[in-house]
């Protein structure tokens, strides 16, 4: 089986142009490793729970591909590439200013673009008069997460309590509140990925039987024009975060606003939608990098 290999005996050698890091396989990774190998790249893969890797020392291949589920490794195994002086996509330094939410609103804020009013909440005391300050109607989400778990829509102190009290029993990268201004997107969002200085368009993701727009909750992703508006933002998320290959989603309301940046994004979705082979584009983004 393909994916339980670990390209040891190649990994450090001239062999392998790129280097593809991933944990728990997906539709994405399978993609991107066929498109890799269809435009003549040589791939090694790496399994980080599976084997070692190794800080400085080493030389790793010139590109490398990071692809984990888990954020926390991913950020670990990209580091450690890096001192290998590998050319990692994403940077480490991306991986944290997307994977944690908290960076990630900050990095956008200070690059001037527009986001949700939100505030960090480190206490239930704390939340609580977060909540007050958005409005008594917030949006609660941990710092860390993905595919909308626990987001939380919170129109009452005491849904805040109980949610305040259940985090506070989790450990680590979950406890902590970003309370944030609820954006009436009528369950719509809007993704664009970009890859290098390239956005290769846009969709619309539209919920289904919940009211965030996560395709794993069930919404569904249709084609949305790409308007220079959107196309300018997404350029400068990806420069706020320094994201060579991310999705920038927006809520918007009478207004356009960034709510997330993904440095590990999903794109099954966005290409049954659009038709873009993603896969495909990054490969030849790789390619262009072998090359210079
Ligand atoms: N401030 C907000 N206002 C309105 N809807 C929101 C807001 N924040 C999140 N959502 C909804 O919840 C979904 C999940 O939130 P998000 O911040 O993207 O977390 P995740 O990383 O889990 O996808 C979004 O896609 C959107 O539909
Ligand atoms: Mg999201």
């Amino acid at each position: 089986m393909l994916w339980a290999l670990f390209a040891g005996e190649l990994f450090g050698t001239s062999s392998i142009d790129v280097l593809l890091v991933v944990d728990h396989p997906r539709v994405e990774e399978k993609l991107i490793l066929r498109e890799l190998k269809s435009i003549g790249l040589r791939v090694g893969l790496l399994n980080p729970r599976v084997s070692p890797v190794q800080i400085g020392g080493f030389s790793a291949p010139a590109v490398s591909l990071v692809r984990t589920v888990s954020m926390f490794n991913g950020l670990r195994a990209a580091a450690a590439l890096e001192s290998q002086d590998s050319h990692v996509v994403n940077s480490s330094y991306t991986i944290i200013a997307c994977g944690d939410k908290a960076v990630g609103y900050a990095k956008l804020a200070s690059a001037g673009l527009p986001i949700p009013r939100t505030y960090l909440a480190f206490s239930m005391e704390a939340a609580a008069k977060a909540f007050e300050e958005v409005g008594g109607v917030a949006v609660d989400k941990p710092p860390v997460g993905s595919w909308g778990r626990m987001v939380s829509l919170v129109r009452s102190r005491r849904l805040l309590k109980y949610i305040a009290e259940a985090r506070e029993e989790m450990s680590g990268s979950v406890r902590g509140h970003l309370i944030q201004q609820y954006i009436e997107t009528k369950g719509r969002d809007l993704r664009c990925l970009v890859v290098g200085d390239r956005v290769l368009g846009c969709v619309e993701r539209v919920a289904r039987g919940d009211w965030r727009s996560n395709v794993a909750l069930g919404a569904s992703a249709r084609p949305h024009e790409l308007s220079s508006e959107l196309e300018e933002l997404a350029l400068k998320a990806a420069e706020a975060v320094q994201g060579e290959f991310i999705s920038v989603d927006f809520l918007v309301d009478s207004s356009t606003y960034v709510n997330e940046v993904n440095g590990t994004p999903e794109f099954k979705g966005f290409m049954a939608a659009t038709g873009v082979n993603v896969a495909r584009k990054l490969a030849e983004h790789v390619k262009e990098r072998l090359r210079a």
